[in-house]
């Protein structure tokens, strides 16, 4: 039976079209169609693929799935051997290669480099003969690699066919796959709820998903591709890294922008250092940079030793884990009551700084965990975020230590700790703890509630265990005298305390003092949620539950807390009195969603304050901020220094503001 054109066109068509569209998702990051309809477009050449098997191809976009389980992986000698890098931990190793490389070359000129981020998966490589994918290998011992070719057809990233104009007859293409951080927490929680072992990071998700024996299983998990380098290839191929990158990504190729090409190594050291400010905010783990000579010529004289090309170099970054030793266990109590253990270490640098202290969060968590002291535990670090206990390596547990257990009596004041049912916190009952009192005045004055300059920490526990101070009310009846007796205060420092708490009436917006007032669950945002709906302190004091949930972005729990919170006869005059005395300004409730449903990517360094506190703006007005720009961003604000991502915008037409319009967008400028 013959198969009519018509038939055989329409197939063509959807082939090209899904193609098309899975590059523009999968690889530029950037869809021009929304998900049903691709979804329509895929479903209709199954549908003709089942009524006219005899057209199913290798290469169709349908042929990502549906290989039957192997028992064993094949061999594949790859024609180039894959071979790994050498290291350098810190500049002056990174400049000694440099120099290295110079001698070697027998020049004194400065190398053209290309410094590109070190992915943490897993390398491999694909072959592509006729531009169709025909075979894909692990890397292996180098020399060796297994046949995965069946689990990487279903990574969405690796194109089955290439694209674009001349097209080598074969090309070997090498690169590395990885498991994206949101997707890796995703599947971690799918594992959870099934009761499956979580995997213990990305890279391990990666390795254990692409060395599956039914590709079935593989195309469940989310994987992705960067590629970076090339084996055999019949034909002309660039000769610098620079313009390779480029030539991989025009044939179809996923390729990481976030490279650097430079003229000495400061480029790539420099690039270096802004990786590493980057790190905890990329959609992957990266654990270096990778320094590669650009011109492919000075490569071949440079050569290779056994293991090691002598022209690339892996600049890692400081670990993020290192194991240490559980000094002690003890609790802190927080502003809410709130006890956590927190483990007490024997300092190590990690990540650049030194940690003595990891959080435990809760018994629960230390149960899971089983840290006792004396332990030796793996802790980690990422970003501003607080240090961690990752595990306890059990084989190095001195004998007789004894699991922990909260206490049943408050550290500080002495009373009861409970366990609240449904919760996993203990709390200290007693509010008027000094550890919660001391907390409390010191939230209040914090920066995003009262901004009281002078008033830190130690102030607040001088003032605190003199017994001046129980309520944030008490600061604004403090005397002269009063401060001046503290050991921290001369005359003049004790005016500017005086002088800092006056400048806060009649100057603060209203949901900055509520967010003040500690109440669990009530950050700034829900507190200028709470204040742009209730316009008065008596209007909130007044409202119950059923009204709170009523509000646009205000759930149960919160609604819980607060009405909790506020039916406390002390704390309703608390708020009473606060409110009298500071005269806050009102909020107005739209201010807070100007920003509702666009998207930001926040890039380079801004002069009025951190990324971070830039992304609490935008989301203080209903705005979102994501990492990587998408043709689904509405706004890249760039700073100075601005990198890959404001290409990126450029290249996408997404509109750009610098510093000045964005802080007239957030309505702070002048
Ligand atoms: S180039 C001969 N570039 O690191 C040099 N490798 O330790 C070939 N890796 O096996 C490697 N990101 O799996 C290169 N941007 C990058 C990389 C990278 C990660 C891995 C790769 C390699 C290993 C070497």
């Amino acid at each position: 039976m013959s198969i009519p054109d018509t038939i055989k066109h329409e197939i063509a068509g959807l082939r090209s079209e899904i193609e098309r569209h899975n590059y523009l998702y999968y690889v530029l990051d950037s869809p021009e169609i929304p998900d049903a309809e691709y979804d329509r477009l895929f479903r209709r050449l199954v549908e003709l693929e089942e009524v006219y098997p005899e057209l199913r191809t290798l290469d169709s976009p349908t042929a990502r799935v549906g290989a039957p389980p192997s028992e064993e992986f094949g061999p594949v000698r790859h024609t180039v051997p894959m071979l790994s890098l050498q290291n350098a931990m810190t500049e002056g190793e990174a400049a000694e290669f440099d120099s290295r490389v110079k001698r070697f070359l027998g020049s004194e000129e400065e190398i053209d480099y290309v410094a590109e981020p070190k992915l943490d998966g897993l390398g491999v490589e694909l072959v592509y003969e006729g531009g169709i994918f025909v075979l894909g290998s692990t890397r292996g011992d180098g020399t060796t690699g297994e046949d995965v070719t069946a689990n990487l057809r279903t990574v969405r990233s690796i194109p089955l066919k290439l694209r674009g104009e001349n097209i080598p007859d074969r090309i070997e293409v090498r690169g590395e796959i990885f498991m994206n951080r949101a997707d890796f927490d995703r599947l971690n929680q799918a594992r959870e709820s099934r009761e499956e072992p979580p995997f213990a990071n990305p890279r391990n998700a990666a390795a254990g998903s692409l060395r599956q024996l039914d590709p079935g299983v593989t195309a469940t998990r989310p994987l992705d591709g960067f590629f970076y380098a090339v084996g055999e290839v019949s034909g002309q191929v660039p000769d610098r890294q620079g313009e390779l990158l480029e030539y991989l990504s025009r044939l179809g190729l996923k390729v990481n922008s976030l490279r650097r090409r430079s003229r000495g190594i400061d480029g790539a050291l420099a690039w270096y250092g802004e990786l590493l400010l980057m790190r905890d905010e990329l959609p992957y783990e990266i654990d270096g940079v990778v320094i590669k000579v650009d011109r492919f010529d000075l490569r071949e004289i440079a050569g290779t030793t056994a293991r090691n090309p002598r022209w690339a170099l892996a600049y890692k970054f400081p670990p993020q884990q290192e194991t240490t030793s559980v000094r002690d266990i003890v609790v802190q109590v927080g502003r809410t009551g709130k006890v956590t253990p927190v483990a007490l270490l024997e300092p190590v640098r990690v990540g650049g700084v030194t940690v003595s202290r990891a959080t435990l969060h809760n018994q629960d968590e230390v149960d899971r965990k089983d840290v006792r002291v004396g332990d030796t535990v793996l802790v980690q670090r990422a970003g501003d975020v607080i240090p961690e206990v990752v595990r306890v390596l059990r084989d190095r547990r001195p004998e007789g230590a004894a699991p922990y257990r909260i206490p049943g009596f408050c550290p500080v004041c002495g009373s009861q700790v409970v366990r609240v049912d449904g919760e996993a916190a203990h709390r200290c009952v007693n509010i008027a703890c000094p550890a919660q009192v001391k907390e409390r005045i010191h939230h209040f004055a914090s920066r995003g509630a009262m901004d009281i300059e002078g008033l830190g920490m130690k102030t607040v526990s001088q003032l605190v265990d003199g017994g001046k101070v129980k309520l944030p009310s008490d600061l604004y009846t403090l005397t002269m005298e009063e401060v001046l007796q503290l050991d921290l205060y001369a005359e003049k420092s004790a005016e500017n305390l005086l002088k800092a708490l006056e400048s806060t009436r009649g100057t603060r917006t209203a949901d900055r003092l509520l967010f003040g007032l500690a109440i669990p669950l009530v950050g700034i945002v829900v507190a200028r949620i709470l204040m742009g709906a209730f316009s008065t302190v008596e209007d909130l004091l007044n409202a119950n539950e059923e009204r709170m949930v009523a509000i646009a972005g205000i759930g149960p729990e919160i609604a819980y807390q607060v009405r909790a919170f506020l039916s406390e006869p002390g704390n309703r005059s608390e708020a009473r009195i606060l409110w009298e005395i500071l005269s806050p300004l009102t909020v107005s409730g739209p201010e807070t969603t100007d920003l509702a449903g666009k998207t930001f990517v926040l890039t380079g360094t801004l002069e009025s304050f951190a990324r971070s506190e830039a992304k609490v703006r935008i989301e203080n007005r209903g705005g979102k901020v994501t990492g990587s720009v998408s043709s689904k961003t509405d706004y890249v604000v760039a700073g100075a220094d601005a990198g890959s991502k404001l290409d990126r915008a450029r290249e996408l037409g997404v509109q750009v503001l610098n510093e000045t319009e964005f802080l007239a967008l957030i309505g702070e400028s002048g």
